[in-house]
């Protein structure tokens, strides 16, 4: 399993996933030392591991990364591609250049991962692409222009690519589109808003996708939608346009911003931010990570009440 993206939000929940499942994988995003914390979760969980440090936008790159894969794995069976970054502001607002780095970032390096995914499952006739889109591929917001334009490019690109792989039994193409996930995108995110990102309600986990991207390697499908909301979003965005152009912009400022200032920043648009990576960027409970800590605390009492009754 190649998962491009893998230091963080989704690609680091699917590794994890993965590993669970004694995958062989391989783990590929821009920060070194992010992609060797994962590989320890990964090692932790019983499964081998390679970590090759990439940039998808870079020339050659995701060449580079499927040969190391297949130099120490023999071959690719899966492709998870969840690598992408986001920028809030207004259009014309938003430097051109961080415009077109989103745009190249979560379209073109989509389109990259896919041919030099697809022209090796071809020769081998079997594999499977998983592309990450989203809710934000079939709908619109204001202040995401060049993440919407690439989510919307990334739909047409999957539907092709779909239409095409009909020709090679064997090779599957999919795309998984959440909706709003607790992950550090909304922080990690370029800004020249003035107001940092949230995700709007509802929100899930990547843990949550990660599943939904596990099952769809088991059993392929066209598109999976990860969300409560995503369908209802879809008809009202495309039966009732008017109306929701009139709504959207007030939602978006109430439920997919915080009030918290920030300055004009690129974030993690040109190069990653370590410190900022994580599975879970905060905005949900982590319930599962509590039911942990206290079962250790727990486990933490009962020895020493056991010591003292010894
Ligand atoms: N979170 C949501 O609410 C949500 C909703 C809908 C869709 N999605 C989609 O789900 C996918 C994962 O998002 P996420 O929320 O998990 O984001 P995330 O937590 O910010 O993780 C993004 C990952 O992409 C990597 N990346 C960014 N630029 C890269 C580059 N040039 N080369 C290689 N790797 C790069 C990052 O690592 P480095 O910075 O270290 O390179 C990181 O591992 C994306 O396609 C996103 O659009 C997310």
């Amino acid at each position: 399993m190649v998962i491009t993206g893998a230091t963080s939000g989704i690609g680091r929940a699917a590794a994890r996933e993965f590993a669970g499942r004694g995958d062989r994988v391989v783990l590929a995003a821009r920060s070194p030392e992010t992609l060797a914390e994962v590989r320890a979760e990964c090692r932790a969980a019983g499964a081998r591991a390679l970590v090759v440090p990439t940039d998808v936008t870079e020339p050659g790159a995701v060449a580079r990364l499927a040969d190391a894969a297949e130099a120490e794995f023999g071959g690719i069976d899966v492709w998870v591609h969840t690598a992408a970054v986001m920028s809030y502001g207004r259009f014309d607002e938003t430097p051109a250049e961080v415009f077109e780095q989103v745009v190249r970032t979560d379209l073109l390096a989509s389109a990259e991962v896919a041919r030099v995914a697809l022209r090796r499952f071809r020769a081998a006739s079997a594999g499977t692409l998983i592309l990450t889109g989203s809710v934000l591929g079939h709908i619109t917001a204001p202040y995401m222009s060049g993440y919407v334009a690439a989510k919307w490019g990334l739909q047409g690109l999957a539907r092709a690519l779909q239409q095409e792989a009909r020709e090679t039994p064997g090779v599957r193409v999919c795309l998984v589109n959440p909706g709003s996930v607790d992950t550090p995108v909304y922080q990690q995110a370029a800004n020249y808003l003035g107001r940092i990102g949230r995700p709007p309600l509802p929100v899930t986990t990547p843990e949550r996708v990660a599943r939904a991207v596990a099952h769809c390697v088991d059993h392929p499908r066209r598109e999976i939608s990860v969300g409560r909301l995503n369908v209802l979003m879809r008809v009202g965005f495309t039966v009732l346009p008017g109306v929701y152009d009139v709504l959207v912009g007030p939602l978006m400022r109430l439920g997919g911003l915080t009030l918290r200032p920030v300055a004009p920043h690129d974030g993690v648009v040109f190069t990653p931010n370590p410190a900022g990576e994580a599975v879970r960027g905060g905005w949900l409970p982590d319930v599962s990570g509590m039911v942990r800590s206290l079962a250790g605390a727990g486990g933490t009492v009962g020895s020493a009440v056991l010591r003292r009754l010894r």
